[in-house]
């Protein structure tokens, strides 16, 4: 197994091989997106309201789907990620269908030494401050990049989901953040029998240490919402009891799966 200081190449390794299965699976549903549907979900929606004419700082964007739907609502959107062949993917698509969505390779700590400027809006969504060590280092990033009066907007999985083994039979690791996650994993989410095999390094970030990064760093929280429900099918043994509303059978609505909030960048 890795050492965690190895994680950025570890991780970019694993999210290249991911890459190549997601474009292609029915989880990302690409040919219907590429027909003009959106990926976006009413959680981060409405969160993010009217996007039109507004600057967005799309970090960890993966192979650009958010990024593109952000831009066909009329925003002027850069999505950054660490994945080459995720950017490349996202370079192709936002061609394919027109967009003018701008995509930058770099990882998210790296970014303020490659990309300048300000935006209206800094978002991400579901997996990503996981792949983060630091969170006040994240947020210092977030906040680097908002304009005074700017808003940073956030979807995210619950971090009580992460303590779980990945059956969810038993609580396998701490709700706080003292120590990385070292596993290998067989297949990914959006295609379970995908032939490949990864290792990934991950954190569990506490709501209460992402919250308190984001006050330090000047962003004044405006929403936290926590949900019982995920948006995509991700869990097993899961039933979507409402149409794009996932539990766990077994869990009912006890469990929160998803929490999302909103920030505003004091001035
Ligand atoms: C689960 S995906 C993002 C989810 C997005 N909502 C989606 O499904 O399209 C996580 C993304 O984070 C990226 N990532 C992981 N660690 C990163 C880092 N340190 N810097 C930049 N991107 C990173 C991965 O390459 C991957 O594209």
């Amino acid at each position: 197994m890795s050492d965690s200081k190895d994680y950025l190449e570890v991780n970019r390794q694993t999210w290249n091989e991911k890459t190549k299965s997601h474009v292609g699976s029915d989880f990302y549903d690409q040919k219907n997106f590429l027909a003009g549907k959106s990926s976006l979900n009413q959680i981060e929606l409405d969160l993010l309201g009217d996007v039109k004419g507004m600057s967005i700082l799309h970090l960890q964007c993966h192979f650009g789907q958010d990024s593109i739907s952000l831009s066909r609502m009329g925003a002027h959107v850069t999505g950054i990620d660490f994945s080459d062949t995720a950017i490349a993917e996202a370079e192709k698509f936002a061609k394919q269908v027109g967009a003018d969505t701008r995509f930058v390779c770099c990882d998210v700590y790296s970014l303020p030494q490659m990309l300048t400027g300000n935006f209206d809006f800094v978002f991400t969504s579901y997996g990503t401050i996981g792949w983060l060590p630091d969170i006040d280092k994240w947020a210092g990033v977030v906040a680097h990049y908002l304009k005074p009066g700017g808003s940073f907007i956030m979807a995210e999985f619950h971090p009580v989901v992460w303590m779980f083994d990945n059956d969810f039979k038993e609580i396998q690791y701490r709700y706080f953040n003292d120590q990385p996650i070292l596993e290998t994993e067989t297949g990914t989410y959006a295609e379970k029998d995908a032939p490949i095999r990864t290792k990934t390094i991950t954190w569990n970030h506490a709501l209460g240490e992402v919250c308190t990064a984001l006050n330090n760093h000047g962003i004044a929280l405006t929403q936290l919402r926590e949900f019982d429900y995920s948006p995509y099918n991700i869990f097993p043994d899961s039933e979507e009891y409402e149409p794009g509303k996932f539990r766990m059978k077994k869990f009912g609505n006890k469990l929160p799966l998803i929490y999302a909030l909103s920030g505003i960048k004091r001035d």
